[in-house]
């Protein structure tokens, strides 16, 4: 695995990979749900390009950036073992010399949600990304569901800048208690640990009411809200369109349930999709 810091030589080297070229861009701190997507990158590819980025522009005054997990060599070795070839690994200064400037504007898809709890959180992975896009000019770009906003902005992104790459959504990985993978969970207590599966269960109840036919959203929400358990604190839940991210007020199969609650200092963020009711085959 080849290791590049700058964008000159990110960008040379990987010129020089075969294609289709997959992408995985990462802030570090890797977990199993990072490594599913690797995998699946390194199994639909000829070569697989990966970066760590602590990206300080999708972080808030008083969010955790400075004490957000980092291990460089863990999550380099990972990658290695893993079959990336190329990892791209920039300082701050190299990804944002004195002077940057620019930034992108992902619209209405960044608005609610992650985007009203995050003021300029989605316009700097929206930034980060394009920008890491035209230096690894990669075939496929792997991004989890978990993050289901950040999908739908880059998606949005990619479609609207006419940005040659195709975008692979991969399933959120949980552990056996239905907490999704995230590198945040390193933060939680062990009162925090064990409550924080319930907002996963608080998305399904909401959407097996939805696929159990009840189409109105605020009815569907009274089946999610009691589920989350103390001290967990719900800070949203919401049915929208997994596109657009737009709120629904009435939903059917094919709708996403997005909650994010916090614990502690911690947001634990999971989303869940309203599936089509399998009729029992008489
Ligand atoms: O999902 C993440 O880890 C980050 O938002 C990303 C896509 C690497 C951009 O910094």
């Amino acid at each position: 695995m080849l290791l590049v810091e700058t964008p000159a030589a990110a960008l040379a080297a990987a010129r020089r990979l075969p294609r289709p070229l997959g992408f995985v861009p990462t802030m570090g701190a890797l977990h199993a749900g990072h490594m599913s997507l690797v995998e699946r990158a390194v199994r639909e590819n000829a070569s697989v390009a990966a970066s760590i980025f602590v990206n300080p522009l999708q972080f808030g005054q008083g969010e955790d950036f400075a004490r957000y997990p980092r291990d460089f060599e863990t999550d380099s070795a990972l990658l290695r073992a893993a079959g990336v070839a190329l990892l791209y690994a920039p300082t701050p200064a190299a990804m944002y010399p004195a002077g940057f400037a620019t930034s992108i504007d992902p619209g209405p898809a960044a608005l609610d949600f992650e985007g009203a709890s995050r003021p300029g959180h989605f316009a700097g992975v929206a930034t980060v990304v394009t920008k890491l896009l035209h230096i690894v000019e990669p075939t496929r770009l792997y991004l989890g569901q978990k993050d289901a906003q950040q999908l739908a902005v880059l998606r949005t992104v990619v479609r609207d800048l006419d940005l040659p790459v195709e975008i692979v959504g991969v399933p959120t990985l949980r552990d056996v208690d239905g907490l999704a993978l995230s590198s945040r969970n390193v933060y939680l207590d062990a009162r925090q640990r064990a409550a924080a599966p319930s907002l996963h269960r608080a998305l399904q109840a909401v959407a097996q009411a939805i696929s159990g036919g009840e189409s109105d959203v605020g009815r569907a929400l009274e089946a999610g809200r009691p589920v989350i358990e103390p001290p967990l604190e719900l800070e949203y839940l919401a049915v929208v369109d997994p596109l657009t991210f737009l709120p629904l007020e009435r939903a059917a199969p094919g709708a996403l349930v997005v909650g994010t609650v916090r614990a502690g200092a911690t947001r634990l963020l999971d989303n869940e999709p309203v599936l089509a009711r399998v009729e029992a085959v008489r």
